[in-house]
């Protein structure tokens, strides 16, 4: 049985969850505009640091995602709090739609920049030029999947607003320790 929580979440979920949200709202900001167009006009997509960063950044997101999980199947209890069974259920919701679409938006990428021939490129000169499996298989003719990164990216961004928005409304309004649990410097006395 796992112990009782001590009102916080541990070190490891909290630097887990503030890196991930800084790599998210980076790489968002970094979102390569007109990357198909570079591709057509023969653009090596290496020489763009924006692009190089965006994909590093957005690869670390899916590393961390999944040590992440992992994480929690054995991490210590986390707090629990009170609250109206539509509250715990929109923050459920919320979560699990944070969960997936920082899956998805990594495997999306791969999957646009394979199905296309265009090459993943990341820091450190690391490349990859052709992803035949990918260009070969059945799913890269399914969706523009370039298109589809770029929706859910702009979806994450929507409801980790929201999200903070609630962690918020919780710390100012509601005055209870949800916020605190990930940011404990903010415990009130
Ligand atoms: C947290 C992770 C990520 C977020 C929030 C994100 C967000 C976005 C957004 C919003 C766009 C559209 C930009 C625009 O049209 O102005 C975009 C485009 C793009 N992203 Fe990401 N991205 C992430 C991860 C990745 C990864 C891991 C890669 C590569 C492995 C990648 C490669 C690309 C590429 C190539 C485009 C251009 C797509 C196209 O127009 O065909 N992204 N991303
Ligand atoms: C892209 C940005 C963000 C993402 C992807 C994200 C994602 C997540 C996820 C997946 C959890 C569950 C964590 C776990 O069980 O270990 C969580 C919890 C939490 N997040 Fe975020 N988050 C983001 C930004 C923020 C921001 C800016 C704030 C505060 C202003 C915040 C406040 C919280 C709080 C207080 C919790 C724990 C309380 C709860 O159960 O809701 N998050 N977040």
């Amino acid at each position: 049985m796992r112990p009782k929580s001590s009102g916080y979440y541990d070190l490891a979920s909290r630097a887990f969850h503030w890196i991930t949200a800084v790599a998210v709202t980076a790489a968002f900001i970094l979102g390569p505009g007109g990357f198909g167009r570079l591709m057509r006009n023969g653009v090596d997509p290496a020489t763009h640091s924006d692009i190089v960063w965006h994909e590093s950044l957005g690869l670390l997101v899916f590393a961390l995602t999944v040590l992440r999980l992992l994480w929690v199947a054995l991490r210590p209890a986390v707090p629990q709090f009170s609250m109206a069974p539509w509250m715990r259920l929109a923050s459920k919701g919320t979560h699990l739609a944070l969960w997936a679409l920082m899956l998805a938006l990594p495997v999306t990428a791969i999957v646009a920049l394979g199905s296309e021939g265009h090459p993943l490129t990341l820091l450190g000169g690391i490349r990859i030029d052709q992803m035949p499996l990918i260009a070969e298989s059945p799913i890269a003719g399914l969706a523009d999947w370039g298109d589809v990164h770029g929706l859910l990216g702009d979806a994450i961004m929507w409801i980790a607003g929201l999200h903070a928005a609630a962690a918020i409304f919780h710390h100012v309004l509601l005055r209870d320790g949800v916020l605190a649990a990930m940011l404990p410097f903010l415990r009130r006395r």
